[in-house]
């Protein structure tokens, strides 16, 4: 069995898919290390350097390889993961889909102070989040099996839930 984790930025995917591997006793992939470590470039330099484009195509790549490979893993996706259709196809094909759902609000305060993260670059942050989140909540929720609200959660209630409803 494999479990892929999606939603937008900051919703804990990272941190989240971590502890669940380890709780459950799984590997875990971080989708963007893999492709850092691929391109041997930081996710920011990517996106300056060779276009969101470019990443949308290695992502796309890079997912379908890694998740017809491996088993028992536990999957962090990039946040636009759902953008392409075949992206989607490839994750319910080989894994339990999990959307870690955040609002606008919550994104927001979890993100304004970062940045490693290009797309939040590019005029006001919170309005930048809103439409984002507005275009991408409907795709998320289309690909998940199962969907987890994570405002207000710490990343063990949020496995803890996780685990609940893998097991319910
Ligand atoms: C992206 C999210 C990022 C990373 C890239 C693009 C997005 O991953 O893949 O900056 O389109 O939402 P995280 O969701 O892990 O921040």
């Amino acid at each position: 069995m494999n479990i892929s984790l999606i939603g937008f930025m900051g919703s804990g995917k990272t941190t989240v898919g971590r502890l669940l591997a380890r709780k459950l006793g799984l590997s875990f992939v971080d989708l963007d290390k893999v492709i850092e470590n691929k391109l041997n470039m930081k996710i920011n330099d990517v996106f300056s350097k060779l276009g969101e484009d470019y990443f949308r195509n290695v992502e796309s790549e890079v997912i379908k390889e890694i998740i017809s490979d491996v088993n028992n893993a536990v999957i962090a996706c990039g946040g636009g993961i759902v953008l392409r259709e075949d992206n989607i196809e490839a994750l319910r094909k080989h894994s339990v889909v999990i959307y870690l759902r955040i609002s606008a609000d919550e994104a927001y305060r979890r993100l304004k102070h970062c940045n490693n993260r290009p797309l939040l670059k590019a005029g006001d942050r919170k309005t930048v989040i809103n439409n984002l989140l507005m275009i991408r909540d409907p795709l998320y929720l289309k690909a998940a099996d199962i969907v987890i609200d994570v405002d207000r959660k710490t990343p063990n209630e949020v496995v803890d839930r996780i685990i609940n409803r893998l097991r319910s």
